[in-house]
């Protein structure tokens, strides 16, 4: 069985998260989608409520599995079982950080663990979850970022409601 695994923040998904799984989704029997537990961040959404997300986001995809994980990325690869990382490129400045955290995690799992780069849709190429949180926070309209659920999420954070 051909499995992956998408690693990221995820916070929170956006369109151009989704399109990623969507497409990776195709070319793998099995995905996983891993939310990192990291403790040293900040993050606008707890780790349950990232998961959450995505499983709403995501339940429409058979072969979609959400899951959440701390520490190392390989040591969770190994855990799993699965030796393909999976991490999207929206432009060039990402190519060179990507390139790094990529040529690591090969060095650190004695080339037990390959990344494969999918280049995000045009249509998302400027998105990330930082300009949503940022345009949220001053009120400015992020529907075509997120889904609909996700931006009244956002929303409800920035007015103090959650
Ligand atoms: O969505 P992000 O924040 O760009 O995702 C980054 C992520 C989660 C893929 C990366 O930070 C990660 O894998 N962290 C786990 C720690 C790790 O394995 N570090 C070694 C590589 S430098």
């Amino acid at each position: 069985m051909k499995k992956a695994v998408y690693p990221g923040s995820f916070d929170p998904m956006t369109y151009g998260h989704l399109d990623v799984i969507k497409r990776a989704a195709e070319m793998f029997d099995s995905l996983t989608v891993a939310v990192l537990n990291n403790k040293t961040k900040h993050p606008l959404f707890s780790v349950d409520e990232r998961v959450k997300i995505l499983e709403e986001a995501c339940r429409d995809l058979g072969n979609v599995k959400i899951d959440s994980f701390s520490g190392l990325l390989i040591d969770y690869c190994r855990s799993q079982d699965v030796r393909i990382v999976i991490r999207g490129l929206r432009a060039i400045t990402d190519f060179e950080y990507e390139l790094q955290v990529a040529q690591t995690n090969r060095i650190l799992s004695h080339d037990g663990v390959d990344t494969l780069f999918l280049t995000t849709s045009l249509e998302y190429a400027y998105l990330s979850s930082s300009s949503v949180k940022e345009i949220a926070s001053f009120g400015g309209d992020i529907s075509q970022c997120v889904p609909d659920f996700v931006a009244d999420m956002i929303c409800a954070k920035y007015k103090g409601e959650e």
